[in-house]
């Protein structure tokens, strides 16, 4: 999605800006543009594609100042190009505006700029806001109650940095269900829609919550409710590295992230349950054993990798606990009223804990009345903080848009959550709990074996590079693992391809299946084994080729197939934490040899905060 950066302080800011915007290109974008106050001023540069772009607009026509605004957008009002790009700005160049977000309702109020002798050049709702404040600030009111009074007629989301040509030394920020951080440095200050855009400068941020307005000067920061009253915020301090939004030598953060897999495991494993413990560390988690057992169903809720991570979830707690568990995508479960009371709990996953549908998700169930948990990667961000209980995974900064490390940290999240729960019960006994504390303490060492081996995946991709169709089959976990690996390849190969439940298949879909058709396989669930290696018979006698993901010791059905990717030996529960990696490596290499752009496939976005 869109990104947003600002500065003001001492220094240039266009290196700034433009430095900035580069560490938000992993949201994906299709235009860029920077906004920057000389003192006089302000002076604005866009363009339409790559950050390239905009950097030899700026060589051939550099712009100082030491107060500026910058974008990437991700076109949702009118097409990528420089006149729709970001900033945007008021007509005699008074107000410059960059955007996040979506306002809902910028065709009635442009109509009224208009009739009141507004000219608009673009196509974007955003530039309704530049010409709003413009409108107030003219008709007598200072900066800050212009941008109040705007906001207090827009709506939809939004996340804005702004700039008035009469205040060289301000620059406002706003936030409304859209990220925003203000970075608090020494002598200069920063905002950013996300933190890895000014991490190299300060670790030290605020998050801005809903409705808030932030007056930022080099020296001061002040934040201020929708009822303008000035709040005090708690600083927080970003712990993880720089090093980690890097790509620290590999050629994509797709594949970076793929390998960090097994310590982003381990640590997660070794941080919720203790080698010396038999009990599991459910810090952040306020729901105890009462609470479980007056709950009379789960709705678990996500979008894309995170629901495929909550359909493991959705498995494991109903097999274990024996209580309902409902796995919606967040875009349906807002739209179809759901059966919600204080006896339903929410389990929203996230990766970014920013999206929009999961967000109203989330909303929607505490309006009912219900208990939320989420299991979310980004600290601090909306869902973590509006949720009642909050299991971070804590994997990092994910910048490849296609998530991985995420979502095998997910999964492990789901696997102790489902324990945890069932322990609560007394549906687990110790016996049980330890056995699944081994597979889970083994599974690092065993994602390690299977990177180790990628060459495999590397080779099958090459062989099947030219593949136009691909199914993934399953059964049970291995269904889910089949959802996740079709998606991997959907987004980064461009490659047509579908999931189905093995078991499906001859029900309408085989009819597709012939001599051009690759399937993949998955086969980690040992009891549905002999049932899937039907459907793969199935497959081969219509000529497809079929490569099988299975464990090891399973050497003796390899002749079935036509090529086999053998995982370590592990429990059904753990499976689908291997099982992925293959997938993952298969879609990497594919997408490598069709030369696709990995880590920023097209019309994709990282954090997706419109609906
Ligand atoms: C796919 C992918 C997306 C996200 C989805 C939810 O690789 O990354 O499908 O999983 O957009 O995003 P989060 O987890 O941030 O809510």
């Amino acid at each position: 999605m869109c990104g947003i950066v600002g500065y003001i302080g001492p220094s240039q800011a266009p290196a700034i800006l433009m430095d900035g915007l580069k560490r938000l290109e992993y949201r994906g974008y299709d235009s860029a543009g920077i906004a920057v106050h000389d003192g006089e001023k302000i002076n604005m540069l866009k363009s339409k594609g790559k950050l390239i772009n905009l950097e030899q607009k700026l060589e051939e026509n550099p712009i100082s100042g030491c107060l500026g605004i910058g974008h990437t957008r991700w076109a949702t009002h009118g097409a990528p190009s420089d006149i729709n790009s970001h900033p945007h700005i008021s007509s005699d160049r008074l107000i410059a505006v960059v955007h996040n977000g979506i306002i809902e309702n910028y065709l009635d109020i442009k109509e009224e700029l208009i009739k009141k002798g507004y000219k608009f050049v673009s196509e974007t709702d955003t530039e309704t806001v530049a010409h709003l404040i413009d409108y107030y600030y003219k008709s007598g009111l200072g900066f800050l109650e212009s941008v109040f009074k705007a906001l207090e007629k827009i709506e939809g989301a939004y996340a804005l940095g702004i700039l008035c040509r009469d205040y060289p030394d301000t620059l406002i920020a706003a936030r409304k269900n859209c990220p925003l951080v203000i970075g608090k440095g020494e002598g200069e200050n920063f905002i950013a829609s996300d933190i890895p855009a000014i991490l190299h400068h300060t670790r030290n941020v605020y998050f801005l919550d809903d409705n808030e307005v932030a007056v930022i000067k080099a020296d001061e920061i002040k934040i201020y409710d929708k009822n303008k009253n000035e709040v005090k915020k708690d600083i927080y301090k970003v712990k993880w590295d720089i090093d980690a939004a890097e790509k620290g030598g590999y050629e994509h953060f797709m594949i970076k992230e793929i390998n960090e897999q097994p310590k982003i495991i381990q640590e997660l494993v070794q941080r919720r349950i203790p080698e010396n413990s038999h009990l599991i560390d459910m810090s952040g988690i306020k729901l105890k054993k009462a609470d479980i057992e007056a709950l009379s169903r789960i709705y678990i809720v996500a979008c894309g990798t995170a629901y495929h991570a909550g359909l493991i979830g959705k498995s494991l707690i109903e097999k274990l606990t024996r209580i309902p568990v409902i796995a919606d995508v967040a875009s349906e479960f807002r739209y179809r009223d759901p059966v919600i009371d204080e006896r339903t709990l929410l389990i929203v996953v996230s990766q970014s804990g920013e999206t929009a549908d999961t967000l109203e998700a989330l909303r929607i169930a505490k309006r009912n009345n219900a208990r939320v948990m989420a299991v979310v990667n980004a600290v601090g961000s909306s869902i973590a903080r509006e949720a009642d209980d909050v299991f971070y995974i804590l994997a990092g900064p994910e910048i490849s848009v296609a998530s991985t490390k995420a979502f095998t940290a997910q999964v492990t999240a789901m696997e102790i959550i489902a324990v945890s729960m069932a322990m609560e019960l007394g549906k687990l006994d110790s016996d049980k709990f330890n056995n699944i504390k081994s597979e889970l303490y083994e599974i690092p060492s065993k994602i390690s074996e299977i990177l180790q081996k990628s060459y495999i995946e590397k080779q099958l991709a090459e062989k099947y590079s030219k593949a136009a169709n691909v199914f993934f089959i399953g059964r049970g976990l291995d269904y889910i693992v089949s959802m996740e690996g079709s998606l991997k390849l959907k987004e980064i190969a461009y490659l047509h391809s579908e999931a189905y439940a093995a078991g499906e298949l001859k029900h309408g879909p085989i009819a597709m299946i012939d001599e051009n058709t690759l399937v993949i396989a998955v086969l980690t669930q040992e009891e549905l084994f002999e049932k899937t290696l039907s459907n793969i018979k199935e497959v081969k006698a219509r000529g497809a080729k079929v490569i099988a993901i299975a464990l090891e010791g399973n050497e003796s059905f390899a002749k079935e197939v036509d090529d086999v990717i053998f995982i370590p030996r592990t429990s059904w529960i753990t499976a689908p934490l291997l099982a992925a990696v293959p997938v993952q490596l298969f879609a990497y290499y594919m997408a490598y040899c069709l030369g696709t752009d990995i880590d920023q496939p097209r019309n994709l976005a990282k954090s997706v905060t419109v609906e």
